[in-house]
């Protein structure tokens, strides 16, 4: 039994929500440790396909407890809307609780979001609108409001006064919008911790109960390495930490009780919102594979920008995250390619780089440098047997285990829980 953590390799969107979904049917905890509502996990099973921003992608099992854990950023109406809509579906959510830790998303961190991409103009992140950079901006700055401040209605109104006189002055003064009325922001607040209380509390014991009894623990990531704030395109990032190690932080657990950590990559590259990806395809190949893996966002439905797979950055990730395994999804994307290339360095000016640069403007300026593997004509989409897999797609695997020095432990072959190929038990 084990602790696996579970990271998006690339830029987000790689598949996360159903590689979790069907790890979890071993698990006893499920814990989300990073981002909030930006996220968008799609989970095709036999209850039905399902969008979670919030609640982690074990909810489907009714043994396996689920925690929002304290570095997520939480939007409690976006929660409720989510837990009902599970309710309404027949998922039983009794077992979900949210750590009191976690920071609550509010009004002026969504405007805020708004109002500071729009200063951006051109050099606009493409944020999700979320309030994401605000919330966490604000817990670094001592100013945030956690999930157990809501339970103390006298507290919270006393925290938001002041809070809301900061807030309210840069609302006014700097993008001469209205300011936030103090008690409807209060009362708003009062009414979603009323509707959470059950679901708030300590959460640490109950993971740290699942770990020293040996039971298997999935902490589920948000977001992709190269969205990570120290390590990722900054500026064009997401505000925390998408990496392996903010795994043990969000689910309060020190690193020498993960076992495992497995990175989920899709088999050709994705990113939404600015920033550079040396691999983007601006041709009817990319039409290609964001027509056929219908490549919109799950949060904004903005088109996904789609390209070749990058060795370079993943090479990268495999090593922020300490990658024991690799995932592969979407392989069915690539059923009818005639030929399929794999970007293995960069050509900058004059020189070859084999590992991701930290500047942007050196890696928006890189070349990729390619090489092409044989396609496959028939469709992968849903073999369950390693070995009947196509030669060629076996061989892209290979290559790509050998360009990242990681194994590759499960592959998808279509969205349903159904749909994978599992190579290696990654609870042992
Ligand atoms: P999942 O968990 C893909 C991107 C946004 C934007 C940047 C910053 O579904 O993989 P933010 O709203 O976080 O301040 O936006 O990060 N981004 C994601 N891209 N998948 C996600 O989550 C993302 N969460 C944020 O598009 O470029
Ligand atoms: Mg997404």
């Amino acid at each position: 039994m084990a602790v696996v953590v579970i990271v998006g390799g690339q830029w987000g969107d790689e598949g996360k929500g159903r590689i979790i979904d069907l790890l979890a049917e071993k698990a006893r905890v499920v814990v989300r440790f990073s981002g909030g509502d930006n996220a968008g996990h799609t989970v095709v099973n036999p209850h039905g396909e399902f969008r979670l921003h919030l609640v982690p992608s074990g909810i489907f099992y009714p043994l396996v407890t689920c925690i929002i854990g304290s570095n997520v950023a939480i939007n409690p109406a976006v929660l409720l809307e989510e837990m009902d809509d599970l309710k309404y579906h027949g998922i039983d959510i009794n077992r979900l609780f949210i750590s009191d830790r976690a920071h609550v998303i509010m009004p002026y961190h969504i405007l805020l979001d708004g109002l500071e991409e729009e200063r951006r103009g051109k050099g606009a992140i493409g944020t999700t609108l979320r309030g994401i950079g605000p919330v966490f901006a604000d817990k670094v700055a001592r100013l945030g409001i956690r999930a157990g401040d809501l339970l103390d209605k006298g507290a919270l109104l006393n925290r938001l006064k002041s809070v809301l006189e900061i807030k309210n002055a840069i609302l006014t003064k700097v993008y001469q919008v209205s300011p936030l009325v103090l008690e409807e922001v209060h009362r708003q607040y009062c009414h979603y911790g009323e509707q959470l209380a059950p679901l708030i509390q300590e959460t640490g014991s109950i993971i740290s109960e699942a770990v020293t009894k040996d039971e298997p623990v999935l902490l589920e990531g948000a977001q992709g390495a190269l969205l990570d704030p120290d390590f990722g395109t900054y500026p064009y990032v997401t505000s925390s930490s998408p990496l392996a190690a903010a795994g043990c932080i969000g689910a309060g657990l020190g690193p020498r009780r993960i076992d495992r950590v497995l990175g989920i990559f899709k088999a050709y590259n994705t990113r939404v919102g600015a920033g550079p990806m040396p691999t983007e395809l601006k041709d009817e190949i990319g039409d290609l594979i964001r027509k056929k893996a219908h490549e919109y966002g799950a949060r904004t439905g903005r088109p996904r920008r789609c390209g070749w797979f990058d060795a370079v950055a993943g090479r990268f990730s495999v090593w922020i995250n300490g990658l024991s395994d690799m995932a592969l999804t979407h392989l069915d994307i690539y059923d009818g390619f005639h030929s399929i290339k794999i970007c293995t360095a960069y050509r900058f000016n004059d020189e070859i780089l084999t590992s991701f640069p930290s500047d942007i403007a050196i890696l928006d300026e890189c070349q990729p440098i390619y090489e092409e593997l044989d396609g496959w004509q028939e469709s992968v989409s849903g073999i369950r047997d390693f070995e009947k897999l196509p030669v060629a797609a076996r061989k892209y695997m290979s290559r790509l285990e050998d360009l990242l020095s990681c194994p590759i432990s499960l592959v998808s072959t279509g969205p349903d829980r159904s749909q994978t190929i599992l190579l290696a038990d990654l609870f042992s």
